[in-house]
């Protein structure tokens, strides 16, 4: 099937005469007014694993820290934006290259932007790192086993994929990819949601994220 967004050569020849329009408020500009670093927190693991709840726990303790923050979730993106993906490889694939090019637009305006999407291929999620610079791709790994997802089950998917009634499920048959060397593993299986959202928090206070020089500070 050819769908037009992998079409290359149409890319290239509807690109060639468009040129890049220089903005008058510079990157640099954004990160002095927010006070702090920007980068995208990539939450990464199965359906069911907690990736949007962690996410957003994060995303309110970084907002009451005074950031400028946003958060990009698989379900709600795939209402809008990618409403014409579905769940094969390929589509995957380009709901995850889409959501690197959003996320890289957040980073560009300086926010600490925060996705969560399954992203369960290794490679995808390393084409997104690779298109952003040092420090400015966070892997956070979202890592609840398969039975605790499975038994929480709470849009009923799971027991519709063993049913057969749903294929190229994540995790049942459609294979999710372990991090390698994720920046943050989150182990959630005995954590509540707020100190799972805490370790993310205090590893971007360590790493130096909430200070920013020549700026006032958000902390
Ligand atoms: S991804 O694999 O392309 O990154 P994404 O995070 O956008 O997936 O969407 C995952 C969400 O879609 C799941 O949380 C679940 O609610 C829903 N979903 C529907 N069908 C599937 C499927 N076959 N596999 C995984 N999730 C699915």
């Amino acid at each position: 099937m050819s769908t037009p967004y992998i079409d290359k050569e149409d890319h290239v020849e509807k690109s060639s005469d468009v040129v890049w329009h220089l903005a008058s408020v510079s990157h640099e500009d954004h990160v002095k007014l927010n006070g702090h670093k920007p980068a995208v927190l990539w939450f990464t693991g199965l359906s069911g694993s907690g990736k949007s709840t962690v996410a957003n726990a994060v995303d309110l303790m970084l907002h009451q820290l005074g950031a400028k923050t946003y958060v990009l979730d698989g379900d709600n993106v795939r209402h809008g934006l990618n409403n014409d993906l579905g769940f094969s490889d390929v589509d995957r694939i380009e709901n995850i290259r889409r959501i690197g090019e959003v996320s890289k637009l957040f980073v560009d305006a300086g926010l600490l932007v925060s996705t969560a999407f399954i992203s369960p291929f290794v490679a995808d999620r390393e084409m997104v790192r690779a298109q952003l610079k040092a420090g400015e791709f966070v892997e956070v790994f979202i890592d609840t086993p398969l039975a605790v997802c499975e038994s929480r089950d709470p849009k009923g998917l799971y027991k519709k994929a063993r049913a057969g009634e749903i294929k190229n499920f994540t995790g049942i048959d459609s294979a999710y990819e372990l991090p390698k060397s994720p920046e943050i593993h989150v182990e959630t299986a005995n954590k509540t949601i707020e100190a799972c959202a805490k370790q993310v928090v205090e590893y971007l206070k360590s790493k130096g994220y909430l200070t920013v020089k020549g700026s006032k500070d958000i902390l």
